[in-house]
């Protein structure tokens, strides 16, 4: 249990660590990964010691980053974070799109802003920070891409040996930045279940630390900021919906948690938003799940046929948890067409200037297919998120030429 020290922060509140099946719990007096029934660890805080250590006004003298909530992280103090400058979020008005659509609201928090380009950096910098508190000198990760360039660049940051395992398809772009971050990347020729056995049985022999999702239990404590900073930007109140392209689920999951944890601590009461989670009609098995009314993902999604790299997950180990919050939050779980989120990403980037990457573009497509069959109302004031930028993922080429040697013919340009 804590010792709450309010002045310096060199606490931990962590109180246990839970099985989030069989409530089992765990001291966080060694690395953990998996409960010992195999399903993923939540770590659990003294919320009353958090409560009377810190107060929101507190916050009003730290810095603009997530180590800004650092009672509700599991570090003992803030001298111990890896960091590169965590930013808080903006959170972007699309007020040309909302008045076309008729709509109260549509709020974009752009994740792309972090470190590495994505909100991964979010849960790589807690989990790295963790396996430097315990000694860890060796990572790896199975990953769509983005989480492999987090582990990658915090890796580096913490003087680790990086290990990275992404489909052979990655984007090219994130492939050369995991590479250039000095982590020994490979392209498998496969998914990234695939990857994630690579790094499962490869932990034996090579001895690293699995960062895979929720098979340790920190990035989803990083991802959780995500919620805090959400809370805390919209004057302690939270949207009427929140749209959350979903993969492994670490973020949404990562938010339902903290705004528990903020309603325990009085900072928020209980109002909640409805979470929907956006999948690909390629890759959806949250969204057949949600439609068989199933607290599980029956089996792996076959075939996976989506170019959308941060949701080509056919089952998560996390889909009891992500169908929990889903039911929970009187939210639900929908799946929209590469088509029809490239046509969003387009329509968003042109008309309102700001890049979306194609997770992000799948949240706002399926933002729009809901309001037209009335699943959420105009006067909701919703929160789609952007996981990402725009610029890590490939765009349409830019094809027009001019030879500087002959006249130019403006009219025509
Ligand atoms: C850009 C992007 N968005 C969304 C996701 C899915 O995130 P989560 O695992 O939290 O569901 C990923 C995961 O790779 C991603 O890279």
């Amino acid at each position: 249990m804590s010792t709450g020290n309010r002045s310096t922060g060199e606490t931990s509140f962590v109180a246990y660590l839970e099985c989030s099946e069989t409530k089992e719990r765990f001291y966080q007096d060694r690395m953990h990964g998996l409960s010992s029934a195999g399903h993923p660890l939540l770590v659990r805080y003294d919320l009353d010691a958090v409560r009377a250590a810190v107060c929101k006004e507190d916050l009003e003298r730290r810095r603009p980053d997530m180590w800004r909530y650092r009672e509700l992280l599991p570090m003992r103090g803030i001298d111990q974070i890896v960091e590169l400058g965590e930013a808080m979020t903006p959170l972007i008005r699309l007020p040309r799109l909302s008045n076309r659509l008729g709509v109260a609201e549509i709020l974009v928090k752009d994740e792309g802003r972090l470190p590495t380009g994505s909100f991964k950096a979010r849960g790589m910098a807690v989990a790295v920070t963790m396996a430097k508190v315990f000694g860890k000198t060796r990572i790896a990760v199975p990953t769509a891409g983005n989480a492999g360039s987090a582990a990658a660049a915090y890796g580096a940051r913490a003087g680790m040996e990086t290990y990275v395992f992404t489909p052979a398809d990655t984007p090219e772009v994130t492939a050369r930045e995991i590479a250039y971050h000095g982590a020994r990347v490979y392209g498998v020729n496969g998914l990234v279940n695939q990857c994630a056995r690579i790094v499962r049985e490869g932990t034996e022999i090579m001895g690293w630390h699995d960062l895979s999702t929720l098979e340790e239990p920190y990035r989803i404590e990083g991802k959780k900021t995500m919620g805090l900073e959400l809370a805390e930007q919209l004057g302690w109140s939270l949207p009427d919906v929140i749209y959350y392209p979903t993969g492994g689920g670490t973020g949404f999951i990562g938010m339902w948690k903290a705004f528990d944890e903020l309603e325990a601590i009085g900072w928020i009461g209980s109002r909640r938003p409805r979470m929907v989670a956006v999948q690909s009609t390629g890759c959806g098995p949250i969204v057949k799940a949600y439609q068989d009314g199933r607290k599980d993902v029956e089996a792996p999604w076959k075939p996976v046929e989506t170019q959308i790299h941060g949701v080509r997950v056919p089952k998560p180990i996390g889909d009891r948890l992500i169908l929990k919050v889903t039911y929970e939050s009187s939210g639900f779980a929908v799946a929209v067409s590469d088509e029809d989120a490239g046509k969003a990403r387009a329509e968003v980037t042109m008309e309102e200037g700001l890049h979306l990457c194609p997770e992000g573009s799948l949240c706002y497509a399926a933002y729009k297919a809901n309001l037209e069959s009335g699943q959420v109302s105009p006067k909701d004031r919703v929160v789609l998120f952007n996981t990402a930028s725009g610029l890590k993922s490939p765009m349409p080429p830019m094809e027009r030429r001019l030879d500087c040697n002959k006249p130019i013919d403006y009219t025509a340009l």
